[in-house]
């Protein structure tokens, strides 16, 4: 993993190539260490792996190693799994998925900073989380000039490598070489009071460079791979999610036919998940012609859209492809330059960006209750499950936002819709349409109790559909002065309590 490679010509750079035993030895107990990586693509192979071994024998011989670890978004086991099993994890931000590494957090071993994925970068600027003392960057290829080509994410490389005192680079044989020209790298953020608009009006439009920059006195160590991202496979779309796929493109297709939205939509963001996968395959089979994306992750679904001829550009910061459909994106990438960009998170996820171009955003949810506030991150109001990702900058910006969920979960002994979130990441002032299997809620210019009664009668389960008008029923009467949102704050949360103590939700 070590040798020399024909993606390193820097001279410079080419001289610091070593090992990632030896790399790893740059950082220490207490690093702020920034790691490239977003969903199960881009992030470093070969030093996370090495840096555990270091923490497991720092731990043997007694001693303290831990590191807070700031990233792109999520990454894989190869990153978080590993370092999260060696206990090397103090603290974590902005966005996790890793099975390990979650436990480690609830069980309070690991803390967790749950950040809008826009925001991380520009906190890190501002010096919210201190100073970044290491950055591990995954690249394509080191041009002679020392300019980086990216591989299969961006995130928050950009800044990690700007920011970090130290920098460790792995050059990853893997990515296509073919990469060089697909990104565009913004660097005209500047920090308030000096900030300027990002001049973007079409999701495909260059506003900054090809290539990452770094500073090769930082670089003390190059590492030289040749290994796979690693996404893991989606589940092909059952019948709940067609379901849901079809009520989201009806829905399409109504606001159409009012004029709401012209003929080739607008600009499309599909978040993480099953459920937002199988809504890009069902468009794949609708009449939608010319569509475009601006979001966060290209995933199977996305570019099947872009093979079928259906979707003619897409911004977004990283691939989240399946295993296969990686393989076979890398042997044909050239055929793809020019529809596909990427671009940092910080612009990918900017607020600015996302509200100009009128995105229609879809995300997963965990639960919503019948006034449509949402949850996105937590089981059981205590939980962590991944994190709000991008779905806060989407869903607070976007020109439509779609929350999707089934109805139920665990075989029917959750309800999706309850009366009170246990968490909320998105509250109703920002959502707008609910989905599950069993219809979607048009929330738009709707008080709480017209909400209430199109969430419950639209959205829930047949088996919960009952009890929850009867709780609405009951929290009007019981609140003569208090009809705006009615609740019954003793037993709001009752349906969770019912879960936790018998194993379902039913009283
Ligand atoms: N209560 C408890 N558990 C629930 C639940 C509920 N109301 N609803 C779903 N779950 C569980 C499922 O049972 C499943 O658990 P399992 O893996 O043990 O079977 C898990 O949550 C995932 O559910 P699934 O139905 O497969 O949904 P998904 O793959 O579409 O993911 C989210 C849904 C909410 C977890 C996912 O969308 C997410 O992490 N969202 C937050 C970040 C985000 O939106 N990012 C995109 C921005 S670009």
């Amino acid at each position: 993993m070590s040798a020399a490679s024909p993606r390193i010509t820097c001279p410079v750079l080419a001289g610091k190539v070593t090992s990632a035993a030896e790399a790893a030895t740059h950082i220490h107990d207490g690093d702020r260490v920034g790691m490239s990586g977003f969903t199960g693509a881009g992030y470093p192979k070969a030093v996370p792996a090495a840096l555990a071994e270091r923490a497991k024998d720092a731990h043997d011989r007694g001693e303290e190693f831990g590191i807070d670890l700031w990233t792109g978004a999520s990454t894989a086991p190869e990153l978080d799994g590993v370092l999260a099993e060696a206990g090397a994890v103090r603290k974590r931000l902005p966005f996790q998925s890793d099975p390990t590494l979650r436990e480690a957090i609830n069980t309070g071993e690991t803390e967790y900073v749950d950040t809008h994925l826009s925001h991380s970068a520009q906190q890190a600027w501002f010096g919210f989380y201190g100073q970044l003392n290491v950055a591990v960057i995954e690249v394509a290829a080191i041009l002679p000039n020392g300019l980086l080509v990216p591989g299969s994410s961006v995130g928050n490389n950009k800044s990690w490598l700007q920011l970090a005192d130290k920098v460790i680079l792995e050059v990853n044989d893997w990515h296509p070489r073919a990469y060089e020209g697909f990104h565009d790298i913004y660097y005209g953020t500047k920090l308030p009071p000096e900030r300027r608009p990002i001049q973007l009006t079409d999701p495909l439009q260059r506003i900054g460079d090809p290539y990452l920059r770094v500073d090769p006195e930082k670089v003390l160590a190059v590492v030289h791979t040749d290994a796979p991202d690693r996404n893991l496979p989606f589940k092909p779309a059952d019948e709940q999610s067609k379901a849901m796929a079809h009520h989201v493109v009806d829905f399409l297709r109504h606001e159409i036919n009012h004029g709401r939205l012209p003929k080739n939509l607008l600009p499309l963001q599909s978040g993480i998940g099953n459920v937002a996968n199988a809504v890009m395959a069902e468009l794949a089979h609708s009449e939608f012609e010319e569509l475009l994306a601006y979001t966060e992750v290209i995933q199977d679904g996305m570019l099947d859209l872009i093979d079928t001829g259906k979707l003619t550009a897409v911004s977004a910061t990283s691939f989240s492809l399946s295993a296969e459909r990686a393989e076979a994106f890398n042997a044909r990438a050239e055929e793809y330059k020019g529809r596909i960009l990427l671009r940092t998170q910080e612009v990918s996820n900017h607020p600015e960006a996302i509200r100009r171009l009128g995105v229609i955003s879809i995300n997963g949810m965990v639960e919503a209750d019948i006034y449509g506030n949402v949850n996105s991150t937590h089981v059981m109001g205590s939980s962590i499950i991944n994190g709000i990702g991008g779905s806060g900058d989407f869903a607070r910006n976007a020109y439509l936002n779609f929350f999707v969920s089934g109805s139920v979960a665990k075989g029917g002994a959750i309800s999706s819709i309850v009366p009170f979130a246990s968490h909320v990441d998105h509250t109703e002032h920002d959502t707008q349409i609910l989905v599950t299997e069993q219809g979607l809620a048009d929330l738009r210019g709707l008080s709480p109790a017209a909400r209430a009664r199109t969430i419950i009668a639209n959205c829930a389960h047949p088996d919960y559909a009952d009890l929850l008008q009867d709780y609405f029923d009951r929290a009007v009467a019981q609140n003569p002065r208090g009809r705006h949102t009615p609740h019954l704050l003793g037993e709001a949360l009752s349906w969770h309590g019912n879960y936790q103590s018998t194993g379902s939700m039913r009283p």
